[in-house]
């Protein structure tokens, strides 16, 4: 049988992630990610919990541009039912996959069973997960984490076990559970789980990738199919660029100030029209630290931003700077 996964990401000549990141990769920043080279892109995570009722404000997280394709939805539950409901769901709002979350280490969605608390439990995770792709026509992908601590990664079986489970890709993530983001991401074992001959499906490698050259080098080093990228690209979605460059053999290039006011203010309108003008410019504020890091004496401005609470504003601070 065919893999649409791996179809998906041999017209890429290296495929790299935007990782899903709850409360960052919302439609404005995933849009700005692609206009810079990100060329798979997923949904913050949705609980199908709340999917499944229908609740409002995950129902919106499922929207997105056809600019975005191709696109996942990111759901995460622990039980069948509500699992199986939000996949139909997320199947009819017509994304390009639908992506299980098996890694989330937080305590309010781990306590639930959900998250990456089912790698104490893999037998369960591969009925859910098969339940999930049985449900829906959409090619179902996985993202997990090594295992859920020191003593447990049994990801190279867990692997084996998707992919029976009929699931099309897995994306690591280079930690256990107890983990959390802390340390260092261990790729060997992602490496290993890729190298194991009866593994068809495509592996997505994550965890500290935090410049092009390392994007090219792990892949290289470990034989991924394709990277994926989170924290980095927070206020830098230049990565992405930056990966393109040296993959296609130029110099990467660093953007200029002006080039990040611009990227702030095109990420700015695009999330006021989402959500307004006021939560558009409140949400950015997490970001700013990213996009003008390293920038002489830029505190005073960013305490400015934080204050501001139009897009005008926003921009006279930022324009303030330049011309300083
Ligand atoms: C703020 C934040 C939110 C996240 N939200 C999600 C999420 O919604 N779904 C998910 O699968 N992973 C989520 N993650 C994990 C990332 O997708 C990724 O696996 C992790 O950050 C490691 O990759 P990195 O080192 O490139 O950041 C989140 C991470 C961060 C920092």
């Amino acid at each position: 049988m065919g893999n649409a996964i791996q179809d998906m990401l041999s017209k890429f000549a290296f495929p790299v992630y935007l990782a899903p990141m709850e409360g960052v990769t919302d439609r404005s920043f995933r849009l700005v990610c692609k206009k810079m080279g990100a060329d798979v892109l997923v949904s913050e995570f949705i609980s199908s919990d709340a999917l499944s009722r229908e609740i409002d404000k995950s129902v919106r997280k499922m929207c997105f541009d056809e600019r975005e394709r191709p696109f996942g939805v990111q759901i995460f539950g622990h039980d069948e039912q509500s699992l199986v409901a939000a996949a139909r769901m997320a199947e009819l709002a017509g994304p390009d996959f639908i992506d299980i979350n098996w890694g989330c280490p937080v305590k309010k969605v781990v306590n639930k069973g959900a998250g990456s608390a089912i790698l104490q439990d893999v037998p369960r995770m591969a009925r859910l997960t098969a339940a999930v792709v049985d449900a829906v026509r959409l090619p179902v992908t996985v993202k997990t984490r090594l295992g859920w601590d020191s003593s447990s990664k049994p990801i190279v079986e867990v692997a084996e076990r998707m992919q029976d489970a009929g699931v099309q890709a897995i994306a690591i993530h280079g930690r256990t559970r107890a983990q959390m983001y802390g340390g260092e991401a261990d790729w060997s074992l992602i490496g290993e789980a890729k190298a194991n001959p009866r593994l068809h499906i495509p592996v997505v490698g994550n965890g500290d990738i935090d410049s092009a050259e390392k994007a090219l080098q792990y892949r290289k080093r470990y034989g991924v199919d394709a990277v994926m990228i989170g924290r980095a690209a927070i206020g830098n979605p230049w990565i992405f660029q930056q990966i393109k460059a040296l993959v296609r053999g130029s110099e990467a290039s660093f953007p200029t100030y002006d080039e990040r006011v611009a990227t702030v203010m095109e990420q700015l309108h695009l999330a006021a029209k989402e959500k307004g003008e006021r939560r558009a410019v409140l949400e950015m504020r997490t970001q700013y630290a990213g996009y003008f890091k390293g920038l002489y004496n830029f505190k005073t401005v960013r305490m400015k931003l934080m204050q501001a609470l139009t897009i005008s504003e926003c921009e006279d601070i930022l324009r303030s700077y330049s011309e300083c």
